[in-house]
């Protein structure tokens, strides 16, 4: 039996489509029954046939609750962990604390006592160490924790620390890095929010660069790999670094829109999220832009994902066909 966390999410709703085309038993967990709808709608992106969703066995869990994630675990041997609380609003550390390391330490340990035969555990390039501009990251890349990182980075950072430590148990781990992650399905959060932002309007660009990759190479890596006999390793998973200037164009030009006209200088973010900040202050409300993304939105960051191309022969599809597909369905949805 296969269980897989985060079910409901951009990562793990796509990888429970390709895991339930290989006729296995697959459990997931979820938290409210309407979430369920937003996996139905990634699931019809690839077929009709309702056989594939019908296939997987969902099970109410939390996994900072112990006693629902209990019943989780019984006969699975194999962890698919992709559960996170992506945020970088300073408010949010606690829960993000809560839920990143706490609740991966929780799976570690059922993990261990389920002694299960493989433990995959989807972590971000934001728990790599500090990226050198000029330099291209890899995963021999130090975490440095007199760093300042953002909140989202010392959680992610913290559940690769409690995914090691099954692996110090014995049990066989494989950890992902993957960069900004674009695929369809939600498009209220996380890469998805590019394309309803930029269908919108959306102004501005910078020329910060990161790394970019598909959700399909992304769980396709994740099942390579886990079925493999590769074991205790961590791998970047990113297609191509690009700007963010470049992506948002490629968006707008997917979507037919009108590609954002204002480039922002760092300074200006700066300004921007010291206001934003001091407005959330003043009113509670969530800031529009935080401390981390106004840096990330200029740094120059590059990743290296040699080792997965090496070891698995493996070729990422190009970000502009990915922007291409992920438009589409981003109309199709927008449409119906
Ligand atoms: N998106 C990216 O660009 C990106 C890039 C690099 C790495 N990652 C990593 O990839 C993984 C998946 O990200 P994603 O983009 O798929 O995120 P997402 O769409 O925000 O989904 C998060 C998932 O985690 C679940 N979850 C959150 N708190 C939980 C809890 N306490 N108990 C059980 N489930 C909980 C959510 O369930 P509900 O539906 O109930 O909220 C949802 O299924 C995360 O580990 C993230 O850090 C993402």
């Amino acid at each position: 039996m296969i269980l897989v966390t985060g079910g409901t999410g951009l990562v793990g709703s796509h990888l429970l489509f390709h895991l339930s085309e290989k006729e296995v038993k697959i459990r997931a967990i979820y938290r409210t029954k309407s979430s369920l709808e937003r996996v139905q709608k990634v699931f019809n992106y690839y077929t009709n046939d309702s056989k594939y969703f019908d296939a997987i066995q969902w099970m109410q869990a939390d996994i900072t609750d112990v006693p629902s994630m209990i019943p989780a675990f019984k006969n699975v041997d194999i962890v698919y962990h992709c559960a996170a609380f992506i945020s970088f609003n300073p408010k949010d550390y606690r829960e993000m604390r809560k839920v990143n390391i706490h609740g991966s330490a929780i799976i570690t340990n059922l993990a261990i006592d389920a002694k299960v035969k493989k433990l995959c555990y989807v972590s971000s390039i934001a728990a790599i160490g500090d990226p050198i501009e000029g330099e291209i990251t890899n995963e021999n890349c130090e975490w440095n924790k007199q760093a300042d990182n953002s909140g989202y980075a010392i959680t992610k950072y913290g559940g690769e620390i409690e995914t090691w430590r099954a692996s110090q148990e014995g049990i066989p781990v494989i950890i992902v890095n993957p960069g900004v992650i674009l695929g369809g399905g939600n498009w209220e959060s996380g890469s998805g929010k590019l394309f309803t932002q930029v269908y919108k309007g959306f102004k501005y660009y910078t020329e910060g660069v990161t790394g970019f990759v598909s959700v399909k190479d992304v769980v396709k890596t994740m099942i390579s790999l886990t079925e493999s006999d590769i074991q205790n390793e961590r791998f970047i998973l990113v297609s191509e670094n690009l700007t963010f200037k470049d992506v948002l164009f490629q968006i707008a030009d997917s979507l037919g829109t009108k590609r954002p006209t204002i480039h922002i200088k760092p300074w200006q973010t700066s300004l921007i999220w010291r206001i934003s900040s001091l407005i959330s202050l003043l009113t509670g409300r969530a800031p529009r832009l935080s401390k981390y993304s106004a840096r990330s939105s200029h740094t120059i960051s590059n990743y290296s994902s040699e080792k997965i191309k090496e070891l698995l022969a493996f070729k990422f599809e190009n970000i502009h066909t990915v922007i291409e597909e992920v438009g589409n369905q981003f109309k199709g949805d927008y449409q119906s």
